[in-house]
């Protein structure tokens, strides 16, 4: 399973490129809107940082201007994915934009059908929102399994790439379904990275070496 940084803070993205964990990065409107900066920088710095897709949403509600936002994100750099909404418009414009052969992450998908859409449009990924699901009680990897087994009974090459990841076990789970990818905040990132039996074992380990007085 490949792991994205879902952030645009661009210090969060050097950490984990530098830590070498991250193969893409997914920004939302709201993440690029928090960092304060203009879009554009803050997307070229990512690109900068990790050699992989780095999606970018579309903030028009019409397939036209959606398309040509879309073609304009697109020419920022050759690893930007232009993100759709699993909407009307978003499914329109998603076909369009692939047509063109510019690769769309359809994005804020709660349903298989939703999902099976989207790759019926020619989405490179569908980003379904586990975390939120969760929240209003429902399964949301329940949801992911469904979408992974429809994907493949047709074999579509669209990668279903796990988002709105909450924990660590979003991410068992994730990997345990089957998703392509998963999409995770950087303090989930950092969390998976750490285990307390792990720092006490090493630890150990060492002090017992050093006591010994050998060198390697
Ligand atoms: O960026 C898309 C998705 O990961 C957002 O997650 O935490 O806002 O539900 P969240």
């Amino acid at each position: 399973m490949k792991l994205f940084l879902d952030s645009a803070d661009v210090n969060e993205v050097r950490q984990a490129a530098e830590w070498g964990l991250i193969e893409g990065v997914t920004t939302n409107p709201s993440l690029l809107a928090k960092t304060g900066q203009p879009y554009q920088t803050v997307l070229r710095e990512i690109c900068s940082l990790v050699d992989g897709p780095v999606s970018c949403e579309v903030v028009a509600t019409s397939a036209e201007a959606m398309l040509e936002e879309g073609e304009k994100l697109a020419q920022l750099h050759p690893n930007i994915v232009v993100k759709c909404p699993v909407v009307v418009e978003g499914l329109k414009a998603t076909r369009a934009l692939s047509r063109r052969g510019i690769k769309v992450n359809v994005t804020l998908v709660f349903t298989p059908l939703q999902a099976l859409l989207a790759a019926k449009c020619g989405a490179a990924y569908v980003s379904p929102f586990v975390g939120r699901l969760d929240d209003i009680g429902q399964d949301g990897l329940a949801m992911v399994a469904q979408t992974v087994r429809i994907f493949a009974n047709y074999k579509f090459p669209t990668e279903i790439l796990v988002a709105s990841v909450r924990s660590p076990s979003h991410l068992v789970r994730a990997a345990e379904v089957g998703a392509h990818i998963a999409t995770v905040p950087f303090n989930v990132l950092r969390q998976i990275l750490h285990h307390p039996l792990t720092d006490i074992g090493l630890e150990r380990f060492l002090s017992d070496w050093r006591a010994s007085r050998q060198k390697i």
